[in-house]
């Protein structure tokens, strides 16, 4: 699938087959994973993936907003001590773009694969450092989803709305052809 097809398709699925997700489709959204940048371009910037349904449901217990039913999760997780120490203390917030980046990589990866994911993001830390036995210096900036989703046929989406283009200077409006 060209990119701007993915772009177009791409959505939050949050409903999945139960079907297993091909080895090859994982790494290649893994790859897709590690090719977003990262500021300094430091190794700060982890993964961990889930296809454990024992470790996908102690996930849940801890992250209620993942409403995802998938067979495979991909944690984002960043280790803040090395991000800042290389970075200065600006790591803390560039780590954090620099998940988003990752996140939007394997979406567009997953949509190009004909697979679903979505971006999720956990508020109880301390109960996602039990579940996958990460240390404190670590934070989990995503928890994102991978399968076949339910509903492929539907995921045309329409152009986004709440995104504004400034042209120049704040508020002069750039009209988009
Ligand atoms: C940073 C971020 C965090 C999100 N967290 C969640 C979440 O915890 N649970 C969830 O179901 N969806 C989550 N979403 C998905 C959004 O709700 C979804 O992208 C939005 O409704 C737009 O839908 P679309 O992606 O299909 O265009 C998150 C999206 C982003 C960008």
């Amino acid at each position: 699938m060209q990119l701007f097809e993915a772009l177009k398709r791409r959505r939050a699925h949050r409903n999945y087959l139960p079907d297993s997700v091909p080895r090859e489709a994982i790494d290649k959204v893994l790859y897709a994973f590690s090719r977003a940048p990262t500021a300094s371009n430091r190794p700060y910037r982890h993964v961990i993936l889930v296809d454990d349904p024992r470790v996908i449901k102690a996930i849940h217990q801890v992250h209620p907003a993942l409403l995802a039913n998938a067979p495979v999760l991909l944690v984002i997780f960043t280790d803040v001590t090395v991000a800042t120490a290389r970075t200065g203390p600006v790591g803390e917030l560039s780590s954090l773009i620099d998940a988003g980046a990752a996140g939007e990589n394997v979406l567009l990866a997953a949509t190009a694969l004909g697979l679903g994911s979505q971006f999720t993001m956990i508020s109880h830390q301390a109960g996602i450092r039990v579940v996958l036995g990460l240390p404190d210096h670590c934070r989990v900036d995503l928890i994102m989803p991978l399968g076949v989703p339910v509903a492929r046929e539907s995921s045309v989406t329409s152009p986004r709305s709440g995104n504004t283009v400034h042209h120049n200077q704040f508020g002069v409006t750039y009209d988009l052809s």
